[in-house]
């Protein structure tokens, strides 16, 4: 094993059990001292005790992550306690599944709340201890049914995409500050994907077979404003891309020609992924095409 986080504080939101557990888990396994963060305080004792009988560094803390004031209060309790904090993994999660026409909007707040929010919240209380040591890592839980949309996740969607949103700016944000700023989509078995997915699907989808992806995102040499997809052993990047696209100018059918060409619009051969949303309009001013 060449990477080591000894020395290295964590904090592991929704730790308590599932993909958590396993993160927190396999960041002590690394060396990493890690505070095990869920709603209930018996689950989070029960990892951090598995994490010092397997000779590692844990405590428990039992908040919410949509408790603001509770979160910063865990991230100044862990400072004072352990001198700082270097690793984020935003990983606390519900489901909410309807289908938009019969969601209620008060179950649409909430998951966006907890993910959205909740990660918000952790990362916002850290962010300045990161940006004084010049050090962080930062993970995002974000997951296919942001990226990629499934039926009946409307609000989880929403929420999932909107880290990916947070993830592209606090990458740039936190550069200077040496904070890695990345996003993992994880495919496992858990008690969230119990009934969604078949038991025939669900083979082989072990948490433990994820949280690789987890160290190498915390690591020293972890890349920044990665979207990094898990699940089953394998790993995946996905890529928010840019093509060429046409150019029509103040054409007075202007509209017509989309119609005409958007197979040129969204033909992939020659996208990029654009190094800042500004780099949009540097496109668009200066298109190839014009
Ligand atoms: N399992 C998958 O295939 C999958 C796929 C994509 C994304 N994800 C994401 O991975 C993360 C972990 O999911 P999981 O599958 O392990 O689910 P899980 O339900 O097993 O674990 C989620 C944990 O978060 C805790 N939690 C919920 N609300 C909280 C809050 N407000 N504050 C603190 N803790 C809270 C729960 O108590 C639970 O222990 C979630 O963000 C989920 O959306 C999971």
């Amino acid at each position: 094993m060449s990477i080591t986080l000894a020395g290295r504080v964590a904090i592991v939101t929704g730790a308590g059990g599932g993909l958590g557990r396993s993160h927190a888990l396999a960041l002590a396994r690394y060396g990493a001292r890690v505070v095990v963060n869920d709603l209930a305080s018996a689950a989070c004792e029960a990892v951090a005790h598995e994490i010092r009988a397997a000779g590692g560094e844990a405590i428990p803390w039992t908040c919410s992550v949509t408790d603001r004031e509770g979160v910063f209060a865990m991230v100044e309790g862990v400072v004072q306690r352990w001198g700082g904090v270097d690793i984020l993994v935003n990983n606390a999660g519900i489901l909410r599944d309807r289908t938009f026409a019969k969601m209620d909007l008060d179950d649409f707040a909430l998951v966006l709340d907890v993910h959205l929010m909740g990660s918000v919240n952790l990362t916002k209380a850290a962010w300045p201890h990161m940006r004084d040591k010049g050090y962080g890592r930062v993970i995002f839980t974000t997951s296919s049914s942001g990226l990629y949309g499934n039926f009946g996740q409307s609000n989880y969607g929403a929420a999932k995409m909107a880290l990916v949103g947070l993830m592209q700016t606090l990458a740039l944000e936190g550069e200077k500050s040496g904070i890695h700023v990345n996003c993992l989509a994880p495919s496992a078995a858990t008690q969230m994907t119990e009934g969604l997915y078949s038991e025939e699907d669900l083979r082989g989808l072990s948490t433990d077979l994820v949280s690789p992806g987890v160290v190498a995102l915390a690591s020293e040499n972890a890349p920044t404003r990665t979207i990094l997809l898990a699940g089953a052993g394998a790993f995946e990047q996905a890529h928010v891309t840019m093509t060429q696209g046409i150019y029509v100018g103040d054409a007075p059918d202007a509209a017509d020609r989309i119609e005409a060409r958007w197979a040129d619009i969204r033909d992939r051969a020659s996208e990029v992924v654009p190094p800042s949303g500004a780099a949009q309009y540097s496109h668009e001013v200066n298109h190839p095409f014009r």
